[in-house]
């Protein structure tokens, strides 16, 4: 392994015109979070960069049609996205914006450097021009027919049902998207990038290139044989990195030649925060780091070979490594997600289920050779079969019974039996057995080959028997649940990379810090004898399958589509009825109420709502006597975090209504059940 050899691990930056959804995870943003976390625990120096696209017609369109700034619209969606990522464990060193001002100085550096070595070239051609709009009609702005198979809705850019790269000039009976003018021909000064000027040197790159994905090498194969054409890189439009140059007013910086230079820019923004602000360069400018670009498989022209031409032209930046994309998950049948837009946002399932069970099903049908399905019934089975079946069925058989029979304290190991000798080699053959996978970017091997380690240490409690040994031989027995105990520290570093979370409980459990959190320490002793355990938890609660139908419904509905983005800002202030239907309000009775001690406001009552009990303090007192309330039935939040007011517990809120010194209590009209719910 050499130690000195860094990763520079990118994610394609999302456009901030979208809510991320699942499919995205498992394309371009999973696979590099485990590959990271992984490096990590063999002690490899990484750094782990994405952001979010701001630029672009897709967003200008959005903000013209919305009446809105495209401010407001990237706004909206980079924090919602950045927060979606976070929820999935997903943790990038930065996750910057291509609308930050170093990025704009470092994409117009780019342009400027390559600028002035007289690479670009510059043409007068003829564009579409729309005088109602008085713009001229850059890709997205443009529909019309497409040459290549006839559909009537292809875009200046790309035709949607035949992928076909377009000009808004072949387009047969152009219009403006937005206003369905029918532009004029007008000439405009651009500048082209000689993408062809660089076939052959690409091409002895890219041939000299192992390891890469057969879709990948496929591909751009596909691109070169095709031969490389000069392309655009300025457009006529407001939103984006203005050309650098006088009397280019009114022109930017195409999207897709100024976004991959955001990785340089979220680099350096990276290492000016760690107060650094030189240190990028020993990752860009040194050979000895491997850059490597995770993507989706609609990127891969741009990642391998526009923006290695571009990085060739510039001549002070390393070239990518690898470029591991991904092919595309589908939601719930094709047909679906082509019909009604693929939208299983990560916003919505985060709220459902735990990060690790997300991660492992998506992880689990990576669709890494080719396309994928994502179903809620497989999200179910992977929970409740593998997820709680192996993994956490062996840790808490492990904790129970060390609990139950050695005082919850970790029993001695003295000599390691054949058994035990055999379980370890396993555990180290199959970490060397990863190595290979990871560094290959077979995740989905990676995800097996780590459970059939979890699967294996099931398989040595049971055949070394501990309930039997318990009563016959407790020494015996003692170091085979500590084999186990060790199993399990084992299983934390190897479940890391994709279950983090999970990880860090195990650890907990074990009551360790992760300290010996390292892949050489798979298979090996690293726990104290005579140490106590943690608390025990269930790592994985079963799935029902009342909540796998009800979103077997919502999918077939639409439901998830719908709340998928409409780009309609909600005005200030205002919620929707999902908002709202997350307050859990509960009519409950008051069966006790004393004061709090020491407490000038402070009621501490005592609720009954439905089968349960509750306590909640309120600052009531100056309104109240205690008895007044006894026998009331009031409205409470019942779904709050629990807090402490003056050193006593309160879970949960009631309602009250305040104006001007004076306040009351909300009740219930006649008389219900308590547990009822308010809505
Ligand atoms: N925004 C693009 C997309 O979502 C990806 C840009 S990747 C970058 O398809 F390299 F250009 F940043
Ligand atoms: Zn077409």
């Amino acid at each position: 392994m050499n130690k000195n050899r860094k990763y520079l691990v990118t994610a394609a930056l999302p456009y901030a015109n979208n809510f991320i959804h699942i499919g995205h995870i498992a394309g371009a943003y999973l696979p590099p979070d485990i590959f990271v976390r992984y490096k990590r625990l063999i002690g490899e120096d990484v750094i782990f960069i994405s952001g979010s696209d701001e630029h672009g017609t897709a967003i200008e369109m959005a903000s013209i049609t919305e009446k809105i700034s495209p401010r407001e619209i990237i706004d909206r969606y980079h924090f919602a996205n950045q927060k979606a990522f976070k929820d999935l464990g997903i943790n990038f060193d930065i996750y910057s914006r291509t609308s930050n001002k170093i990025h704009h100085e470092t994409a117009q550096e780019f342009f400027l450097n390559i600028f002035n070595k007289n690479i670009l070239i510059e043409k007068t051609e003829k564009q579409l021009f729309s005088e109602k709009e008085n713009r001229f009609l850059a890709d997205r702005f443009v529909t019309g027919t497409c040459p290549v198979c006839g559909y009537e809705e292809a875009r200046g850019d790309e035709c949607p049902n035949c992928g076909s790269n377009l000009s808004p000039l072949e387009l047969i009976n152009p219009r403006s998207k937005i206003t369905g003018d029918i532009p004029l021909v007008k000439e405009s000064t651009h500048f082209y990038f000689p993408l062809g000027d660089f076939q052959n040197d690409l091409s002895d790159w890219l041939n000299g290139k192992k390891g890469w994905k057969q879709n990948v090498i496929n591909y751009c194969k596909g691109w070169l044989k095709a031969g490389l054409r000069d392309r655009a890189i300025s457009r006529d439009l407001d939103w984006g990195v203005k050309i650098p140059l006088k009397g280019y007013d009114g022109k930017v910086i195409y999207v897709w030649f100024e976004a991959p230079i955001g990785y340089i820019s979220a680099t350096k923004e990276l290492f000016i925060e760690r107060n650094e602000p030189e240190k990028w360069k020993d990752y860009w400018q040194n050979k000895d780091t491997k850059l490597i670009h995770f993507i989706g498989k609609d990127n891969i022209v741009f990642h391998s070979i526009i923006f290695p031409a571009m990085l060739m032209a510039h001549g002070d930046y390393i070239l990518p490594d690898n470029v591991p994309a991904n092919e595309f998950m589908n939601i719930g049948g094709e047909k679906l997600s082509k019909s009604k837009g693929n939208g299983i946002l990560v916003k919505d399932i985060t709220e459902k289920f735990s990060p690790d069970v997300i991660r492992y099903t998506l992880s689990s049908n990576f669709p890494e050779t080719k396309d994928s399905e994502f179903t809620w019934k497989d999200l179910q089975v992977k929970n409740n079969s593998e997820l709680a079946g192996i993994l956490g069925n062996f840790v808490n058989r492990t904790v129970v019974f060390a609990k139950n029979k050695f005082d919850n304290k970790i029993p001695d190991l003295n000599k390691l039996s054949p058994a035990d000798e055999v379980i370890f080699n396993y555990f180290k053959s199959q970490s060397g057995k990863l190595d290979e996978l990871y560094d290959s970017f077979r995740f989905r091997e990676a995800l097996h080959n780590t459970m059939d380690c979890a699967r294996a240490a099931n398989k040595y409690f049971n055949d070394n028997e501990p309930w039997k040994s318990v009563k016959t031989d407790p020494e015996k027995c003692g170091s085979v649940i500590r084999v186990c105990l060790e199993l399990c520290h084992s299983i934390a570093i190897l479940i890391n990379p994709f279950l983090p979370f999970t990880s860090e409980k195990i650890l907990r459990i074990l009551n360790v810090t992760d300290k010996d959190l390292k892949w050489q320490n798979i298979g090996k002793t690293v726990l104290v004898t005579g140490n106590s355990l943690g608390e025990n938890m269930i790592l994985f609660p079963q799935i029902e399958d009342s909540e796998i139908q009800k979103l077997e419904q919502q999918l077939e509905d639409g439901e998830s589509v719908k709340s998928a983005p409409t780009h309609k800002a909600l005005p200030q202030g205002i919620i929707t009825v999902e908002d709202f239907k997350k307050v859990s309000l509960k009519v409950a009775r008051v069966i006790e109420c004393v004061p709090v001690p020491k407490s000038k406001k402070l009621l501490k009552l005592k609720l009954k709502i439905g089968d349960s009990e509750k306590q909640i303090v309120s600052g009531i007192s100056e309104y109240y006597k205690p008895d007044e309330l006894i026998g009331k039935l009031i409205v409470v939040v019942n779904n709050l975090v629990p807090s402490k007011l003056m050193g006593v517990d309160s879970d949960g809120m009631l309602l009250a209504a305040k104006l001007n010194g004076e306040l009351r209590i909300v009740t219930i009209d006649g008389d219900i059940e308590t547990g009822a719910d308010v809505n």
